[in-house]
């Protein structure tokens, strides 16, 4: 197991690098990782290569016994290289060009930036091959964040051109076909008279936007992916390659985060559950999102490369965790699948754009509070590794694809819509009662699971809907949600189908209308058997054709269904049509839960068990997310306790 922390030894003057390794040291750790911004150290000037700065620190990380992960500096380029190459600059959506200071600042489809790239990690991973001290790689970091996945420059545009060309085998008919360029007049002749999505007047062509995100996606992925080449080839054996891999995913990430993590040995993530100026921390719920979605990209347990310690920003900072919370939250990664950590950072920095990016030192140098937190979850960990290792079972997957995220993206359709937090309502009735949740890609492996849950899918193939035929045919649950079925996958809408396409049967359910509701309006429910409720964001008017009715709406001009079950095989299928409170999802998902015979763990609000098990032992890691003492079987758990327990039944 890999404990440790991110430092940046080039930063600091050479005299206080022993003192940091011994504090580093001091907490348990046994790994650093370095090197991801230092491109300019080790390549001053073209051609120039001298990584004789770390050839001077591996012995010292080797007499502290400390392995290395090693990022490969192209995150941030060299001063000269942009001077040289302005090219290599991506450009923003007015097509001004972003300026060398920042990072994250190159087009991923440049030519000569992937020249220099390419060339600077052969160098760097095959002048260190043979360095036993370094056990693995980081590519480049945290690739798309901060915007940096969009470029809208010259090279960028004629590389969009090549991609649909390839796509719709240069019959620029297809495409005009595929888009429906009739309508406004846009018919192309040529791939190369096919714009990209910059500004225009009203809005550019649905089809043509989820082909853009799926070209920025390529983008990002085949860049990696040569990135990755060179280092698989260039490395020594006992070496592994990750990648750090930021939060947004669901939210303004425009690459597929599946896809990419196939090309790696494991994934790693970058865990921040505040940052910037936010006055609170995500909600415990979505902190433990991230984590599913995370195992869910290889589906095995992935790093965490960069934990929050301390408060972050880089011009604005927020809430500072509290005491324990922090070591809280990093417990609560490896109840989800984490089983190495790294923190960010070691220490604060003095001068430079993260000067409020506080580490686990501050800027007074005192080993204080966070020090402590560290080196007792370093402790605990330590004694549950076996535990940690053990990879979670889980009955209840919730799926998503890029495809679909992207075509909320470009289309909310009602202005109250937010695709992550939709999905984060339909995954915290199940994280609230304690049961663990997949969050996996709809291409993979539906077999063992008892429960699906299908957030807004607008993009169904006929392949993904007969899988999930089988799956609810077999006694599995399935729980689907307003807009599923209403697009292919050009992104357009299905023409003289019965919505939800490729549903209705299942879900014995047909739409009649559909309702953007803004914000704040809000529509009354009612229920035969529940209590009444309300409803927002959207709604779906639900005739039933064989489902039962829980919810209809309480309105004289729409008489529909709201929330409707369907009996289908030897399971059933629960079509949710509008956006509804909080405690009809967790009564429903109880329901669910009952039905299918899955261990839920009842717990005060605020507190999370998560249950893993080894060699016929259960062990409960359980977390207080409050900051007041919860009381739960007997035991008090005091403000942001966490702890790890075993029972045996
Ligand atoms: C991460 C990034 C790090 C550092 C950190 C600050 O997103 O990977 O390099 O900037 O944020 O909190």
């Amino acid at each position: 197991m890999y404990l440790g922390v991110d430092y940046y030894p080039e930063y600091w003057p050479i005299s206080q690098i022993d003192e940091d390794l011994e504090g580093i040291v001091g907490l348990g750790a046994n790994i650093v990782r370095i090197g991801e911004f230092a491109w300019h150290l080790m390549e001053p000037e073209e051609g120039h290569f001298d990584f004789s700065f770390y050839d001077n620190l591996m012995p010292k990380f080797k007499q502290h016994q400390l392995k290395v992960m090693f990022g490969t500096p192209t995150a941030t380029f060299p001063a000269w290289l942009a001077k040289k190459h302005p090219s290599i600059l991506a450009k923003n959506k007015d097509n001004t060009t972003r300026v060398f200071g920042g990072r994250r600042l190159y087009c991923y489809n440049s030519k000569t930036y992937l020249h220099y790239a390419k060339l600077i990690t052969e160098k760097l991973v095959s002048h260190y091959k043979q360095s036993i001290s370094i056990v693995s790689w980081q590519i480049d970091n945290e690739f798309g964040h901060e915007g940096s996945d969009l470029c809208y420059c010259e090279q960028c545009h004629v590389a969009f051109q090549q991609f649909l060309a390839k796509k719709y085998s240069h019959d620029i008919t297809k495409l005009n076909e595929a888009y429906g360029t009739i309508f406004w007049g846009q018919t192309y002749n040529d791939f190369n008279e096919i714009p990209i999505p910059t500004s225009t007047i009203t809005v550019h062509n649905p089809a043509l936007q989820l082909d853009w995100a799926r070209f920025r996606s390529n983008s990002v992925n085949s860049f990696a992916l040569e990135l990755v080449e060179v280092v698989r080839k260039n490395k020594g054996e006992h070496q592994t390659i990750t990648h750090n891999f930021p939060g947004g995913f669901f939210e303004n990430k425009w690459y597929d985060y599946a896809e990419h993590a196939q090309m790696l040995d494991f994934a790693s993530y970058d865990n921040y559950p505040v940052w910037g100026g936010l006055a609170k921390p995500v909600s415990p719920a979505e902190i433990a999102l991230g984590h599913d979605f995370m195992r869910g990209l290889k589906q095995e347990n992935y790093w965490i490369v960069e934990q929050l310690i301390g408060a972050q920003g880089h011009n604005v900072i927020g809430y500072l965790p509290r005491p324990n919370q922090a070591k809280m939250w990093s417990l609560q990664a490896f109840a989800h699948g984490c089983t190495n950590m790294l923190y960010f950072n070691w220490k604060a920095m003095t001068k430079g754009a993260e000067q409020f990016c506080m580490g686990i030192v501050d800027h007074d140098n005192v080993r204080g509070r966070k020090y402590s937190e560290v080196k007792d979850v370093f402790n605990i960990a330590k004694s549950y590794e076996a535990v940690i290792n053990t990879e979670i079972q889980s009955q209840v997957a919730l799926l998503y694809d890029f495809d679909n995220i992207w075509s909320w993206r470009i289309q909310e359709q009602s202005e109250s819509f937010d695709f992550k937090t939709h999905l984060l309502s339909l995954y915290e009735p199940f994280y609230r009662l304690n049961v663990n949740v997949d969050v996996i890609p709809t291409s993979r492996k539906l077999d063992s699971y008892k429960v699906i849950v299908l957030p807004a899918q607008q993009i169904v193939t006929k392949q993904l809907a007969e899988r999930l035929d089988q799956f609810v045919k077999r006694g599995g649950i399935l729980v689907m949600s307003y807009r599923t079925g209403l697009r292919d996958e050009n992104n357009n809408i299905h023409y003289a189908k019965v919505f939800p396409v490729y549903f209705d049967q299942m879900a014995g359910i047909v739409i009649r209308g559909s309702e953007a509701l803004s914000s704040g309006t809000q529509i009354k429910v009612k229920s035969d058997h529940e209590q009444a409720s309300a409803c927002t964001v959207w709604r779906d008017l639900i005739e039933v054709t064989s489902a039962q009715i829980i919810y209809e709406y309480d309105d004289q001009h729409f008489p529909y269904a709201a929330l409707t079950k369907n009996e289908y095989g030897k399971g059933e299928v629960y079509y949710i049509g509008s956006q509804f409170e909080a405690n009809v999802l967790q009564k429903l998902a109880l329901k669910i839960c009952e039905k299918q015979q899955l261990d839920v763990v009842h717990t005060p609000d605020g507190l999370e068990v998560v249950t893993r098990q080894l060699e016929g032992r259960s062990y409960l890691f359980i977390l207080n997310h409050t900051d007041q003492p919860i009381t739960w079987k007997d035991t008090t758990y005091s403000a942001f306790e966490a702890k790890i327990v075993s029972i045996s039944y």
